[in-house]
């Protein structure tokens, strides 16, 4: 059986302190099947230049071996900072208002691009299997054939990739699809995802429609397919379901009395929170029974804080917040908390468990587990509800959900009305249905349904120059 190698910007190197996310649990699950390697940043910036011998550090747990080097100042504020967080991340998301490109950036991308290849390489061995993951890396498949790497490689893009339309505003859109097509098979969360990749092309030849299909674009050979991601429902079911600690009796106390709205994200313009606040306060205005009997959570932690755009956004929600209080808040009580924090996976699951309504509404997202989350951690006798944004990858499954338009705040509210005055027997069929869609398709069908069209590929079909 082949060795799996995955390859990511970060890498979750397990430490006992903190739980691992659903993803990084697939991850190593598929990992663990073949003894596999986990390989990218240690997430640490160091003083030396991320090409010595002795800063990669290899650590075996549970059957997989993690190996990670540190990047420099230098390679972190160009590689990640500018051209993955300040350019990748906002066009393939939409936003071309907040893309800052530089040419250094793109520069220092495919430079550390070509270190992570030149630092993996001796570890590969030959009938390795190699899974890429994210926006950071789309040059690497090409940096390793450029030193002669013949095994099979894919990639999985965990974001939306947009139409040519907003991609074009990249100034090396071009060299990107180019570098795009040394994988053997791309990935993507949706159809539509994958349809504006292809149609970024344009001069593609498609030789074999299928779940995957095969094509032909810069002289290379290459499959693409859909591989919506997903979570461990079962494992969600039980965190969720255990108990709070004993010091938070009182704030349980205070979550049963009241109707509770939850949302937990990154703090990130794709997230749609300031739209999502004002959306609140239209409930409120719109619907006066509301006020005083509802509260909404909203926990989103910082994200990228050395990137501008984040920084932004961050005293923006600040304001918001302060100002929707200063309105519908009164002496004994606050309808929007806002928790700039990071909180452990298993209380926050316990937290959805314990509230009405999850509200995700994302501008643009690839997938967005939270939403998937949400209902897998709900009681089945009594659940809450979903309210999601029509943008998000998870809206294509979750058709159970109260489906939104994020842009429209009126829209959003009576959804939310909706959500907090829904009849048992409603919110049981909705939750009924949208776990027979999370069983179907959990995280282990994501990985090995992508894994079964990598092997699928033989080495000899892989023609590339
Ligand atoms: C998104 C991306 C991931 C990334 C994560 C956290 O989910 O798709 O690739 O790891 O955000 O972002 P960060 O910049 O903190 O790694």
């Amino acid at each position: 059986m082949s060795r799996l190698v995955v390859v990511s910007n970060r890498i979750a190197i397990p430490d006992g302190s903190k739980s691992a996310g659903g993803l990084a649990v697939g991850i190593m699950d598929a990992l663990k099947n073949t003894s596999g390697l986990w390989f990218g940043w240690n997430g640490e910036i160091s003083e030396i230049s991320g090409e010595e011998e002795d800063d990669l550090s290899l650590v075996e747990e549970d059957g997989i071996t993690y190996a990670s080097v540190p990047l420099n100042q230098n390679d972190y504020d160009l590689y990640y900072c500018q051209f993955s967080n300040a350019v990748l991340w906002p066009a393939l998301h939409y936003r071309i208002d907040l893309v800052d490109f530089q040419r250094e950036a793109w520069e220092g991308y495919c430079r550390v691009n070509d270190l992570l290849a030149r630092r993996l390489q001796p570890l590969i061995k030959p009938d390795d299997i190699l899974w890429i993951h994210d926006y950071h890396l789309l040059p690497f498949a090409a940096a390793l054939r450029k030193l002669g790497v013949k095994n099979r490689i894919g990639f999985f893009l965990h974001i939306p990739f947009p139409t040519p339309e907003i991609f074009n505003a990249v100034p090396t859109h071009n060299e990107l699809l180019e570098m795009m097509s040394h994988f053997d098979l791309l990935g993507f969360q949706t159809e539509g995802d994958r349809q504006a990749f292809l149609d970024n092309l344009g001069e593609l030849t498609t030789l074999q429609p299928s779940n995957t299909c095969l094509h032909q674009a810069f002289g290379n050979t290459f499959q693409t397919g859909v591989y919506p991601i997903s979570i461990a429902p079962d494992s969600i079911r039980k965190m969720a379901e255990g108990p709070l600690p004993p010091k938070m009796a009182a704030m349980e106390r205070e979550l049963r009395e009241a109707k509770n709205i939850i949302s937990c994200e990154r703090l990130d313009y794709t997230k749609g929170l300031p739209e999502r606040f004002l959306a609140f306060e239209a409930l409120l205005e719109k619907f006066p029974q509301h006020r005083g009997k509802v509260r909404y959570s909203q926990i989103a932690p910082t994200s990228r804080g050395d990137v501008q755009a984040y920084q932004d956004l961050r005293h923006q929600l600040e304001t918001e917040v302060g100002r929707i209080n200063g309105k519908y808040g009164s002496l004994n009580q606050t309808p929007l908390f806002y928790l700039n924090q990071h909180f452990q996976r298993s209380l926050l699951m316990k937290l959805f468990r314990l509230t009405d309504v999850g509200l995700v509404t994302p501008l643009r997202d690839g997938m967005n587990l939270v939403a998937k989350e949400y209902v897998a951690a709900q009681d089945p006798e009594d659940p809450g509800v979903l309210v999601l944004s029509q943008f998000a990858g998870a809206a294509n499954e979750l058709t159970a959900a109260l489906i939104v338009n994020p842009y429209d705040r009126d829209d959003v509210a009576a959804a939310l009305d909706k959500a907090l005055t829904m009849p048992l027997g409603e919110r049981r069929e909705r939750y009924n249905d949208m776990m027979d869609v999370l069983r179907k398709n959990d995280i282990t069908h994501w990985g090995e349904s992508y894994l079964q069209d990598l092997l699928a590929i033989s080495p000899h079909d892989v023609a590339h120059n």
